[in-house]
C-alpha cells in the first residue's frame, strides 16, 4: 500500500482515475444531490480500489457492462471521512456509482431565499478545496489525481446552474433545465465546482464575463471592468492564459473565503464590491492562480504555499503593474502585519508555521492560515532579491512550463530551483525557509514611502490633513498596525473624527471592529453585531469572534451573536467560530 496523501484514502498501487462523468438533480426541497458518478480509469484494472467519501449514502456500483461492484463503505474517520472500498472484477474499464449527498455535505451551502440578495430564490454552492469533493462525489480526492470531466445536472428551470468549466448547453424541459460542462483539462478534484441560483450576466471582455444575482449585477459588472486587462499583465508576466474564459461568479455574502480559483469561473465574495474598486487585488490573486495553483498544483495540503505563496507573489507582481510599486509595497506590509498576527497566533503549535507541514492527522481547515501566503511571499521575494527580477522570472516561466498540468510537492520545487538558479544556494537558506518555524530574521521588508508615512503615525490618531489623502489600504495598514487593546482615547478619536464605521470597504471596516472589539469600545458593537449578522466571510468572522470572546466583558455578546447567526454561516464556518468559542477568555 503507497498512499500519495495524508489527506485521502488513494492507494498509488491500485488503478487511477482519468476521467469522470457527473450527472446530478439538485433537489433543493430536500437539499440533496441525486447524483451518478462514472468514473473511467486510466488502464483496464482489477483488486481493490479505494474511493474518499464523506457523508455520502451510495445505491449501487458497477462496472462498464453493468455487472454488480461489490463495495464496502467503511465508518468515517474525522477529518478523512468514509473509504469506499471497491471489488473490482478483471479489467474493469470504469465503475458507475449512483449516490446521494447529504444535506449536511461539507462541500455544500444551501441557502434560503433571505440569505440571497434577491430575497425571492434559493442559492447552492460548492467549496471542495482542500477536501470536501468527496462529500460531492466519491472519487480519489487527492490533487495527485488529475481529472477531466463531463457533467450534467438538473435545475429548476428558474434558475441557473453554473459550473467552473467549458458551458455546452442549456435545455429547458418543462419546470426543469438540463445544464451540460465539460472539464476539458486535466484538474485536482478541489477545482470541482459549482452553483446554482438566480443569476443573471454582464459582459466584461472578450473572455470575461461576470455572473451575479440582478440587484448586484451592475455594480459588479463596474467593480471588475478591468479584469481583461489584469489579465493582459499577467500574461505577460507569466505566458498565455490556458484556460479560455475568466469569468467570475460574485457569490452571497455567506460565500465563506474571498475568492476561490474555481477554473473558467472564480468564485468572488461580494465583499469586495466597494464602488471603488479599492479591493479587485482578490480577483488578480484568484485570476493568478490560473497559473500557480491551476496549472501547478500542491501535491497535498502540506505543500499548500506552494499555491498560496506563489500566487500571493504573482497577486502583487500584477498590482505593481496595475497600480504601481507603492501599491505593492502597501499590500506587502499589510501583509507583513497579518503574519505576524498568525505567528503569534499558532505560538503553541510552531509546527504549523512551516511552508513545507506535516499535516497526518491535522485537518487541513484547522492549519489554514496566512502563514502559507504570506511567509510563502516573503520566501519568494528573497530569491527574487538574491537572483535579481530578470532571473528570476525567467526561472517562474520555465517552472510554470515543467510542472503545466502537474501536481508537485515542496521537493519538486527545490529540484527544480536548484537547477535553474543554482546560485541560490550560497546565498539563501532554502531549508530554513521551508522547514524552520517562524520568519527568518534576514526576511525581506516591504519598504516605501506610503509604508513609512504610516508606521511615522505610529500609535496615534492621524491629522485629518494627513487621513485625507489616504487609501483604504493605508488606513488598513494603519489600524493593523495598532497595539490591541488600543486605547478607549484612541478609538472614540478615530470614531468622532473618521466614522470608520461607515466605511464600504470591508477590510477598512473589519480592521476597525476588530480594534473597537480589543478596546471594547460599545458604541462599535451595533455595527460589529450587523457585521456578523450579514457576512459569513472566514476572514472577517475570526477576528471579530476571536477579539469579543477573549474578555469576559465582551464574551457574551460574541455568544449571542453565534447562537443567533449560525444558521447562516458556511458549515466550515462553523467549525471556525464554535472553535475559537470553545477557548476560554483570556480575561
Ligand atoms: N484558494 C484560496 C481559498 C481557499 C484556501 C479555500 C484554502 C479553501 C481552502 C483562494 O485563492 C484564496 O486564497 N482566497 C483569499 C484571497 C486573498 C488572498 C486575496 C481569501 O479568501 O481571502
Ligand atoms: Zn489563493
Amino acid at each position: 500500500m503507497a498512499r500519495l496523501d495524508p489527506h485521502s484514502y488513494t492507494d498509488s498501487d491500485q488503478a487511477r482515475t482519468e476521467s469522470l462523468e457527473w450527472s446530478a438533480r439538485v433537489d433543493f426541497d430536500s437539499r440533496v444531490l441525486h447524483a451518478q458518478a462514472i468514473l473511467n480509469l486510466r488502464d483496464p484494472a482489477g483488486g481493490i480500489l479505494d474511493l474518499d467519501t464523506r457523508d455520502l449514502e451510495i445505491e449501487d456500483v458497477s462496472d462498464q457492462g453493468g455487472r454488480p461492484v461489490s463495495f464496502a463503505l467503511e465508518a468515517p474517520e474525522r477529518i478523512l471521512g468514509s473509504r469506499l472500498r471497491l471489488q473490482l472484477p478483471e479489467k474493469t474499464q470504469s465503475i458507475r456509482i449512483r449516490y446521494r449527498t447529504s444535506p449536511s455535505a461539507s462541500a455544500l451551502q444551501w441557502l434560503d431565499a433571505e440569505q440571497t440578495f434577491g430575497k425571492a430564490e434559493p442559492f447552492l454552492f460548492s467549496q471542495c478545496q482542500a477536501i470536501h469533493a468527496r462529500s460531492l462525489i466519491p472519487l480519489q480526492d487527492t490533487p495527485r489525481v488529475r481529472i477531466r470531466y463531463r457533467a450534467e445536472f438538473t435545475v429548476p428551470a428558474r434558475l441557473r446552474g453554473l459550473m467552473a468549466g467549458r458551458f455546452l448547453s442549456r435545455h429547458e424541459n418543462g419546470t426543469v433545465a438540463v445544464e451540460r460542462y465539460e472539464g476539458p483539462e486535466p484538474i485536482p478534484p478541489y477545482l470541482f465546482a459549482l452553483a446554482v441560483g438566480k443569476l443573471s450576466s454582464r459582459d466584461l471582455g472578450p473572455r470575461s464575463r461576470v455572473w451575479a444575482e440582478a440587484a448586484i449585477v451592475e455594480s459588479a459588472a463596474w467593480e471588475f471592468a478591468r479584469v481583461e486587462e489584469t489579465m493582459r499583465a499577467a500574461e505577460v508576466l507569466f505566458g498565455p492564459y490556458l484556460w479560455e474564459r475568466f469569468d467570475i461568479l460574485t457569490m452571497p455574502l455567506s460565500f465563506p473565503y474571498g475568492g476561490m480559483e474555481n477554473p473558467r469561473l472564480t468564485f468572488i465574495t461580494p465583499t469586495v464590491l466597494a464602488g471603488d474598486r479599492s479591493l479587485v487585488n482578490v480577483v488578480a490573486h484568484e485570476l493568478a492562480h490560473s497559473w500557480t495553483g491551476n496549472l501547478v498544483s500542491n501535491a497535498s495540503a502540506e505543500h499548500f504555499w506552494l499555491n498560496e505563496g506563489f500566487t500571493v507573489y504573482a497577486e502583487r507582481r500584477i498590482l505593481e503593474v496595475l497600480e504601481g510599486e507603492e501599491m505593492a509595497a502597501l499590500h506587502a506590509a499589510v501583509g507583513r502585519r497579518s503574519l505576524d498576527d498568525a505567528l503569534e497566533r499558532f505560538a503553541s503549535r510552531p509546527e504549523l508555521t512551516r511552508l513545507r507541514t506535516q499535516l497526518q492527522g491535522v485537518d487541513p481547515d484547522e492549519a489554514f492560515s496566512v502563514v502559507p501566503y504570506e511567509k510563502g511571499y516573503l520566501f519568494l521575494r528573497a530569491i527574487e532579491e538574491s537572483v535579481g527580477r530578470s532571473a528570476f522570472d525567467a526561472f517562474l516561466r520555465k517552472y510554470l512550463t515543467q510542472f503545466r498540468f502537474q501536481s508537485i510537492t515542496t521537493e519538486e520545487f527545490v529540484r527544480a530551483l536548484e537547477e535553474h538558479l543554482p546560485q541560490v544556494r550560497s546565498s539563501l537558506n532554502v531549508g530554513e525557509w521551508l522547514t524552520g518555524t517562524g520568519v527568518p530574521a534576514n526576511a525581506p521588508v516591504p519598504r516605501s514611502g506610503r509604508v513609512e508615512a504610516i508606521a511615522a503615525v505610529g500609535q496615534s490618531c492621524p491629522s485629518p490633513a494627513a487621513a485625507k489623502s489616504w487609501t483604504p489600504s493605508e488606513w488598513q495598514l494603519y489600524l493593523e498596525s495598532l497595539h490591541r487593546p488600543a486605547s478607549l482615547e484612541l478609538s472614540e478619536q478615530l470614531d468622532s473624527t473618521f466614522h470608520l464605521g461607515q466605511s464600504k470597504n470591508y477590510e477598512v471596516l473589519i480592521s476597525w471592529l476588530v480594534v473597537a472589539a480589543h478596546a471594547k469600545y460599545s458604541p462599535a458593537f451595533r455595527d460589529i453585531e450587523r457585521v456578523l449578522g450579514e457576512v459569513g466571510r472566514m476572514k472577517y468572522l475570526r477576528p471579530l469572534y476571536t477579539a469579543l470572546s477573549k474578555s469576559s466583558q465582551t464574551r457574551g455578546l460574541s455568544e449571542a451573536c453565534y447562537a443567533r447567526y449560525r444558521g447562516i454561516y458556511h458549515p466550515i464556518a462553523r467549525q471556525v467560530v464554535e472553535t475559537i468559542l470553545r477557548a476560554s477568555p483570556a480575561t
